[in-house]
């Protein structure tokens, strides 16, 4: 099951990548988690990486592209992966084409979580994260058991420095005007699959699960 998860900055990849990883038992391949790792353990990739992100800009292809050529090359994605927040230009995309013909795999779907744009800015500004564990929260629509702390580890939760308002404004303009070309690039392709984001967490996963149970 070899997948590809879309969508604008907030649109819930991430909420929903989990649910999938959870029960498809694929590994979660996310380009801005490894970018936050990179960060966290102060490598040279972080430091070159924060410089864009802080900035709400996308990390050149060259680097990106790299990392996710390194990642797809390891065994445990042999059995299929998920890509989450990677293709994230044309260049990209093209690049992860090239790749998976090298390593004889092919994309089953391209899921696209459509959330409307004026949504995204509100989710964002409630979103808190698990500095341990990556478990995503938001204030209203997702809320822990106990305010600040994680369900998972009791670790206090955080907010993305890239979740401030100006940084926010500035990713959602970059995403957007990238997203369209490799939407169509993956439509004329007959592997895109566009799915309403703008419902309960679990509907939206109902609605990816069905999609998912016709590849089994
Ligand atoms: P990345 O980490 O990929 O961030 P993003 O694409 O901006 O997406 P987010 O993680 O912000 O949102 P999400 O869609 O995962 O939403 P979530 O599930 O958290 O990238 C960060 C940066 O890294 C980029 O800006 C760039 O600089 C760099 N980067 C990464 N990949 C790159 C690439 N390929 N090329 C170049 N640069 C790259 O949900 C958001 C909130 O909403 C949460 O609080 C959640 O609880 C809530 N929520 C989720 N679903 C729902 C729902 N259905 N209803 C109500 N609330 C919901």
């Amino acid at each position: 099951m070899n997948l590809i998860l879309m969508g604008l900055p907030g649109a819930g990849k991430g909420t929903q990548a989990e649910k999938i990883v959870d029960k498809y038992s694929i590994p979660h391949i996310s380009t801005g988690d490894m970018f936050r790792a990179a960060i966290k353990e102060g490598t040279e990739l972080g430091r070159e990486a924060k410089a864009y992100m802080d900035q709400g800009k996308l990390v050149p292809d060259e680097v990106t592209i790299g990392i996710v050529r390194d990642r797809l090359g390891q065994d445990d994605t042999n059995n299929g992966f998920l890509l989450d927040g990677f293709p994230r230009t044309l260049a990209q995309a093209e690049a992860l084409d090239a790749l998976l013909d090298e390593l004889n795999a092919n994309v089953d779907y391209v899921l696209h979580v459509e959330v409307p744009q004026e949504k995204l800015v509100e989710r964002l500004s409630g979103r808190w994260v698990c500095p341990t564990c990556g478990t995503t929260y938001h204030t209203v629509y997702n809320p822990p058991k106990e305010e600040g702390v994680c369900d998972k580890d009791g670790t206090a939760l955080i907010q993305r420095d890239d979740d401030k308002p100006e940084t926010v404004k500035k990713r959602l303009e970059v995403n957007i005007e990238q997203q369209k070309p490799i939407l169509d690039f993956y439509n004329d392709k007959g592997y895109l699959v566009t799915v309403n984001g703008d419902q309960a967490i679990d509907q939206v996963f109902h609605d990816i699960d069905q999609r998912l149970n016709n590849l089994r």
